[in-house]
């Protein structure tokens, strides 16, 4: 079922169906969310099932502001001063803090880690449900485990059909990759997961902040979610080439993904060709914005062979590249900058 988010009745509906337990696709700034009544531990297992995620991949609890965030956590007094410094410089709005969980935070929820992550949205239909609810919403993406995330409500169907009662149409999403998760557990606050709030943003609110490390990727890794495999689209065969590439694939069945700025510098000179393309913005917040958008077009074509134009060695590309490196093999890490 497909419900309006622009109708105050249809998200009373979504409403009444997270209450009495049952699984709701919504809308946020940056993808869509799955959600589920976040202190209902069998709902939120329900989310585990529909999306085939492991275990040990704890999930995000949504709430409509800082003070139902600070119920949620059970944090030292310092903690929650610098939570508090965040909430007012980003919240509501595309970054997720992780602190130690309050005792009554189900352990399905924290993956049975001592902490939980959490973040206030900013889209309003997510607002106006929250505050319907009074209750966190539990919603990682919305989307089957390791398939791209949904930035319009119709890519929730491509990979959950059947697996959700309801999705919220919010229309397309603005950020359109995952929110930055930083933990705050930790004496030098860190970032688990790169996303539209940057490094150097913290900082100047934080003062020291560490910045995302590709190489924790793996068993290890500080943030579950990073262990797995992410956000591939159904296409068998997905890689990175340069811009000098670029010639010798012009006329092979591979589809490109790049810059507008690329191709009118390096393309346009070729001719025509058969092949599909996907030219996105030459920004970083707009090419994360269509990233995964173009990505589940390709799929609907059929699309068998892939390669995506390598992304500048920049800070402001972290969180593209970091969803680029996920979805394909390996790109070269840009050296991190000092703490
Ligand atoms: O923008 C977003 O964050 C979207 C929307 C729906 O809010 N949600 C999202 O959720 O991307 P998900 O489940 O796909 O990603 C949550 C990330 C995972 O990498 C997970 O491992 C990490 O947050 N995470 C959750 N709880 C954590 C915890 N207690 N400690 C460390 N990392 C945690
Ligand atoms: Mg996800």
């Amino acid at each position: 079922m497909t419900l309006d988010g622009s109708s105050s009745h249809d998200i009373e509906k979504a409403a009444e169906i997270l209450l009495r337990g049952g699984l709701v696709a919504f809308p946020t700034e940056t993808v869509y969310g799955l959600g589920a009544n976040g202190l209902n531990p069998q709902a939120v297992e329900a989310i585990f099932a529909a999306k085939g995620r492991p275990a040990d991949n704890p999930v995000i609890l949504h709430v409509a502001d800082f003070a139902q965030a600070c119920a949620l956590w059970s944090a030292s007094p310092a903690q929650l001063e610098r939570a508090a410094r965040c909430a007012d410089a980003f919240w509501p709005g595309p970054l997720t803090m992780v602190l130690p969980a309050a005792p009554n935070i189900p352990s399905v929820v924290r993956a049975g880690l001592p902490s939980v992550a959490v973040r206030a949205p900013a889209h309003p239909v997510a607002q106006a449900l929250l505050r319907i609810l009074q209750l966190p919403l539990a919603a990682p993406s919305a989307n089957r485990s390791g398939r791209p995330s949904p930035t319009l409500a119709a890519h929730v169907a491509k990979t959950l059909e059947g697996a959700v009662e309801a999705v919220l149409d919010g229309g397309p999403t603005e950020v359109g990759i995952e929110s930055t998760v930083l933990d705050l557990t930790t004496l030098v606050p860190r970032i688990l997961r790169p996303g539209r709030v940057s490094a150097a943003e913290l900082r100047e609110v934080l003062g020291e902040v560490q910045e995302y490390r590709p190489d924790e990727l793996g068993a290890d890794a500080a943030s579950p979610g990073l262990r797995h495999r992410h956000y591939a689209p159904a296409i068998l065969d997905i890689a990175t080439c340069t811009e000098a590439e670029l010639a010798a694939l012009w006329h092979s069945d591979a589809a490109l993904l790049l810059r507008r700025g690329v191709f009118e510098r390096s393309c346009a000179r070729l001719g025509p060709r058969d092949g599909q393309q996907e030219l996105l913005p030459d920004d970083p917040h707009g090419f994360a914005r269509d990233l995964y958008a173009a990505l589940y077009r390709l799929e609907q074509q059929h699309v068998h062979i892939l390669r995506v134009v390598d992304v500048p060695l920049e800070s402001a590309w972290d969180a593209v590249r970091d969803r680029l490196r996920r979805a394909t093999s390996a790109l070269p890490e840009r050296a991190a900058t000092k703490a």
